[in-house]
């Protein structure tokens, strides 16, 4: 007769549990996002967004030094221009927002990673992440002003940039500029499949980039498709993304696995404004336990294969894990 096989052995108890977790969320996997907006002392909660603020620069200082104490190791900045033009002008003006702003963290606190977004949509007054010319937005005048974008915020201090117009080349063409100007040394994260979601909607509210006609589908990834991912994440490694993403996570969790399984490099994962507002909206209403459904998603986004995870909920993890009890 052969024996019953006991896989409930290996949950006996929160020790063997622990002994044998296979994925694991640590507070260095985390990278936080925050919004800078124009004025002074404005530290002011996004209404689509419970938990998440609006920060002048003057108030970035006490919550840069937060974040580090908390044992975050990164931020990624968004910028709210005081102007927006036809041409994002603000985008890569050295006295820009975020120039500013970059300038202020990096003084405050130099061992936190500043990464920086690099998009035309939050300084755009039509709103898309590019030039709009005959109603769509044209490819490489966009990728011209992504670079100089990308160059101001490297001559700032950042030490990561972050292209998110998912225009063709720029990445090469980002890390050709950088290089030719000394700036080796700073890191591109790619978001090399960005997906034309519906999960941004909160976002949009908190960086007023919501586009004034039309929407992001020519140069945003159509949702049913993952081959594609992964033909944008080759062309991104070819033209030297150090880290590439995957956005959004949560639905996009097949699409973390595949991109890990065929790329031997680290990938970020964002855990997008939209995913964020849900699990605020069902635990205001008491419908679920916010602290371990965080967790649960977290812990499926590094399961699924992301080294980084970005998350609305990282200053709220970093305190849940460093009181961790089982
Ligand atoms: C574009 C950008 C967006 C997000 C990050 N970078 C919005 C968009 O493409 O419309 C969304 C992030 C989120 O939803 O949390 N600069």
């Amino acid at each position: 007769m052969h024996l019953i096989r006991r896989p409930r052995r290996l949950r006996l108890n929160t020790t063997i549990r622990e002994m044998v977790r296979e994925s694991m969320v640590d507070v260095k996997d985390l990278i936080y996002p925050l919004f800078v907006v124009p004025g002074t002392g404005v530290h002011q909660e996004v209404s689509s967004m419970p938990g998440v603020y609006h920060f002048s620069i003057d108030r970035l200082e006490d919550e840069v030094k937060e974040i580090g104490h908390l044992g975050i190791p990164a931020v990624l900045l968004f910028g709210i221009p005081s102007r927006k033009d036809e041409i994002g002008s603000e985008a890569y003006d050295d006295a820009g927002i975020i120039q500013r702003a970059v300038r202020i963290i990096k003084g405050a606190v130099p061992s936190l990673i500043v990464i920086t977004d690099v998009c035309l949509c939050e300084y755009s007054s039509h709103g898309h992440c590019g030039l709009v010319k005959n109603g769509d937005v044209e490819n490489d005048s966009t990728v011209e002003l992504i670079v100089r974008t990308a160059l101001s915020h490297a001559r700032a201090g950042a030490d990561m940039v972050a292209p998110s117009d998912m225009m063709d080349g720029r990445v090469g063409a980002i890390r050709k500029l950088l290089d030719a100007e000394g700036y080796v040394n700073v890191l591109i994260m790619a978001y090399s499949v960005k997906y034309a979601s519906s999960f941004y909607g909160p976002f949009r509210v908190a960086a007023d980039s919501m586009p004034h006609f039309g929407d992001r589908k020519s140069y945003q990834m159509d949702p049913a498709n993952s081959d594609e991912a992964l033909r944008e994440v080759a062309l991104d490694i070819e033209e030297g993304a150090d880290i590439i993403m995957v956005k959004p996570a949560l639905s996009y969790l097949d699409v973390v696995w595949r991109v890990k399984e065929k790329f031997p490099i680290p990938v970020a994962s964002y855990n997008v404004s939209g995913e964020y507002a849900m699990v605020k909206a069902a635990a205001k209403m008491g419908w679920i336990d916010e602290k371990n459904v965080v967790l649960e998603i977290l812990t499926s986004i590094k399961r699924a294969g992301a080294d980084l995870i970005i998350t609305y909920f990282a200053k709220d993890v970093a305190r849940w894990l460093t009181t961790r009890s089982c």
